[in-house]
């Protein structure tokens, strides 16, 4: 099989952008991306755009076609839709395409503009992520679903509400270490605490927040790359589960994580001990939990005690969400799964600033999408 490598990646600044428009920002990402990869537009075989909601936020749908006008060029170019996980599909996606061997080099351009519609537009438009059916008509949320899920978790496992705290503490820690960030300001256990109840027991500063903003990465084959550092996508899995969360048989782990995860290990011939880092899908401060239980990190219900022992912050032994992860970096959807590769991308060439970390071979990323109804994992690595 053909490795592939990453050798361009790009973020935007993630935030409400007003200034800034969903083309703007894919634009700006995807040729950030390519100037960084060191090639021209014109090298790119084929393009996958990851979004979830520009139809309804920006009025455009045909994102395929608007993403190569833009780069002017005329090539195969798809959207990938998968709600959140949008963007890890989409890597997924454009990797196949090159190990096919359809394709030399690819382009992967995550965007999301979120931030022009109100609140009960914006959630309402996320909810169409969920069950249309049986979700939706009841009044549900994704803080809402969340928070069902935190109340299952707390009641078996025994934590509080300051476990859950650390997660955000830690992340806007983190973010305040990336110029890119949504949010650059710190925040304490009581600001966590004292924040705006939204679906009890999450407060406003245990969800992500609504953001605009774009990320990119080439990718290419192992004849083709010339990268400076060769980085290559090791191992990936997808997985889905009941769109409903009502159906699951357990609300405190999720399933397709676990199988997608396992996918990844393997075709990383790879364990959870071997990786460095983590970017994991933290859209609301107990998906961070879950997410370290079922990639196999912790056993479940001992993250809190790693959390209350800083071993997932910058500095100890498995740093998770250097970015800032959703909660401090922003949320911007389709760009989301997009972003974390080219934060570990960024890890692994050493070039991540102040929030580099001393010894990192092998990174995973994790993007979900809804309530875990569609789970990506990718493992990256220099070999
Ligand atoms: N974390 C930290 N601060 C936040 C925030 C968040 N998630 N969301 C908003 N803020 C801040 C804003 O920056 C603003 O600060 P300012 O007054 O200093 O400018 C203030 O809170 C009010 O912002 P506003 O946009 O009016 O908040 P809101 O009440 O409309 O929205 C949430 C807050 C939590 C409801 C919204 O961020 C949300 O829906 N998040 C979840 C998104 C989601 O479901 N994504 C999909 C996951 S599956």
């Amino acid at each position: 099989m053909k490795k592939v490598a990453v050798i361009g990646a790009a973020v935007t600044h993630f935030g409400e952008l007003w200034e800034m428009s969903l083309r703007d920002l894919a634009r700006e990402a995807a040729f950030s991306a390519i100037n960084d990869a060191a090639i021209t537009a014109n090298d790119i075989d084929a393009i996958f755009v990851a979004n979830m909601m520009a139809s309804n936020t920006s009025g455009q749908a045909h994102l395929g076609a608007l993403i190569s006008t833009e780069l002017r060029i005329n090539v195969d170019s798809t959207r990938i839709e998968a709600a959140c996980a949008s963007g890890g599909l989409a890597i997924m996606r454009a990797e196949e395409s090159i190990r096919s061997g359809r394709y030399k080099k690819v382009l992967v351009v995550g965007a999301e503009k979120m931030s022009d519609l109100s609140g009960f537009e914006i959630s309402s438009a996320l909810m169409e992520a969920g069950d249309e059916e049986w979700e939706m008509p009841y009044g549900a949320t994704f803080a809402g679903l969340y928070a069902l899920i935190t109340r299952c978790y707390m009641e078996r496992y025994k934590i509080s509400e300051k476990h859950l705290a650390l997660v955000s503490v830690k992340n806007h820690y983190h973010a305040s270490l990336n110029p890119n960030a949504h949010f650059q300001q710190l925040v304490t256990i009581e600001d966590v605490l004292n924040s705006a109840p939204v679906a009890s027991p999450l407060k406003l500063l245990d969800c992500s927040p609504v953001s605009d903003g774009a990320a990119a990465v080439v990718l290419a084959d192992q004849d083709s790359a010339k990268p400076k550092v060769s980085i290559y996508l090791l191992g990936s899995g997808s997985a889905t589960d009941t769109l409903a969360l009502s159906e699951r048989a357990s609300y405190t782990s999720l399933p397709a994580v676990e199988k997608a995860a396992k996918s990844a290990y393997k075709e990383a011939s790879l364990t959870p001990g071997d990786i460095d880092l983590a970017e994991v899908h933290d859209c609301f401060t107990i998906a961070e939990i879950l997410a370290m239980e079922d990639l196999g990190f912790y056993p479940h219900g001992k993250t809190a005690r790693a959390l209350e022992n800083k071993e997932t912050t910058l500095g100890g032994k498995l740093p998770v969400n250097l970015s800032g992860g959703l909660k401090g970096c922003g949320h911007p959807v389709g760009a989301t799964g997009v972003k974390q590769v080219v934060e570990i991308v960024n890890q692994l060439r050493g070039t991540a600033g102040k929030r580099q970390i001393k010894k990192a071979d092998y990174g995973l990323v994790h993007n979900v999408g809804g309530t875990g109804a569609t789970s990506v994992v990718h493992i990256l690595g220099i070999k």
